[in-house]
């Protein structure tokens, strides 16, 4: 495979049925018309969403594992889901999102603003973020939020019988791997026959460098997994000018590499021990507060070729964040059936980064750069690193995660 890579598929608001007894309101219908609210009113809030999410997730994870997931993907698939949430369901979900100032048609719009400006793919970087529903055959969500999901999130619709478990499983994953390109095939395992409908959301990333490395150049190398664990991958190696920062106060090394587009790799280094620390205090106003502080510089920077796929349950995490009633049996998700009762049963998320030195043709497009007589800066990634891969035009994180071992799968 050539480039980057990372795709994820957040299958899987699965949604439990049972039969309800009572009939809800719809949501307030709150079709407010006014001027289109720009995406960039999102990227604050989703901004803190993602942090809050990566210290459950990385508190969560064993010791030496990766963590990598997409924000961006797991807001939009909650934004959708809360198109059908109502009363207490839908606040929590606001709350959580940090949406609690917009009404649910301005955070739509904000939506439908964002897939329009991350629409606008190339050769050189596929950026494809989409929803799917899949509905259980015979039972018919309300048309309203089957139109909002379309329209705004533009989500595809299907059929589905979830009384055959192991076939509707088969027909949501061949769903997923249509649109990961096949790098996320086996997403659904165990359904249940109860189910009313999975929200399925993915995000499908493909970049190239803008300066890609020279694979001649890559090495073995030894990478610290920890103060006792090391493993043997392949290093790349470049030279070059690279937007880069040293924060010394905060025992932080941050560069950016840029992919051909909109987007880049923000790479995060801790200094040597000082991971958790960093975890600790990292925020939306670091990003800011780095990304305003580079400049450009000659730098040596060594990165490792890796490929990994994490895969997380986000119920714990999200109950702990605040959204419980959605899970709950109180649950009120009036504003997508008034004949059924639906609860979320499950929520799971993988995510898939690739990274290497793009390829040969690519590689073909030699860049020509001025290099300044100076020593140059030295970026080793032989240690855990963070990175975020940063959508500029709409100002988004797209993925985020901490690379803790390049060698593990
Ligand atoms: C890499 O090495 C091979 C064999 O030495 C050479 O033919 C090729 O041009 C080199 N590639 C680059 C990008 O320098
Ligand atoms: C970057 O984003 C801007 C604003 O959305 C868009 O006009 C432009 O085409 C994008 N550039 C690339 C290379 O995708
Ligand atoms: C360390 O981080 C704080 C908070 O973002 C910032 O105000 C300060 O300038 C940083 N130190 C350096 C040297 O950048």
């Amino acid at each position: 495979m050539r480039g980057i890579f990372a795709s994820c598929a957040l299958s899987a608001l699965l949604l439990a049925a049972a039969w309800a007894d009572h009939h809800h309101h719809p949501p307030g219908s709150e079709h407010s018309h006014e001027g289109e609210l720009s995406c960039h009113k999102l990227s604050s809030p989703n901004a803190d969403f993602a942090f809050a999410l990566y210290k459950h997730l990385s508190t969560n994870a064993a010791a030496g594992k990766n963590v990598f997931f997409s924000p961006l993907g797991i807001s939009t698939a909650l934004s959708m889901l809360s198109t059908g949430a109502s009363g207490e369901t839908h606040r929590q979900l606001f709350s959580s999102l940090g949406y609690s100032a917009h009404t649910q048609a301005q955070v739509n719009e904000a939506y439908e603003h964002l897939f329009h400006m991350m629409g606008h793919s190339q050769e050189s970087q596929i950026l494809d973020v989409g929803n799917g529903v899949a509905v259980r055959s015979g039972f018919s969500p309300l048309e309203k939020f089957l139109k909002d999901v379309k329209h705004y999130y533009s989500a595809d619709v299907f059929n589905v019988d979830f009384t055959k478990p192991a076939e509707a499983a088969a027909q949501i994953n061949t769903f997923i791997a249509s649109k990961t390109q096949d790098k996320i095939k086996e997403m659904v395992k165990d359904l249940d026959a109860e189910m009313a409908m999975v929200l399925i959301n993915y995000v499908y990333f493909r970049g190239q460098w803008e300066k890609p490395f020279d694979g001649n150049q890559t090495h073995k190398a030894d990478f610290n997994v920890d103060e006792t664990t090391k493993v043997q991958v392949d290093m790349m190696k470049r030279n070059g000018r690279y937007q880069f920062y040293q924060d010394a106060d905060n025992h932080t090394t941050v560069v950016m590499l840029p992919y051909k587009g909109n987007t880049s790799m923000m790479i995060v280094l801790p200094d040597e021990g000082k991971m958790k620390e960093v975890e600790g205090y990292i925020n939306k106003d670091y990003i800011k507060h780095w990304h305003d502080s580079l400049f450009r510089s000659s730098v040596d920077l060594f990165l490792p070729k890796f490929s990994i796929s994490a895969e997380a349950a986000l119920d714990s995490p999200l109950k702990e964040m605040g959204i419980t009633d959605a899970f709950a049996n109180n649950a009120d998700f009036s504003g997508m059936s008034d004949e059924i009762k639906l609860k979320v049963s499950k929520v799971s998320h993988q995510a898939v980064l690739s990274v290497d030195e793009t390829g040969t043709e690519a590689a073909a497009v030699t860049t020509i750069e001025v290099m300044p007589m100076s020593m140059p800066e030295t970026i080793k990634l032989d240690r855990p690193f963070m990175v975020f891969i940063l959508e500029h035009s709409t100002r988004s994180i797209v993925f985020m995660g901490k690379i803790s071992n390049p060698a593990a799968e």
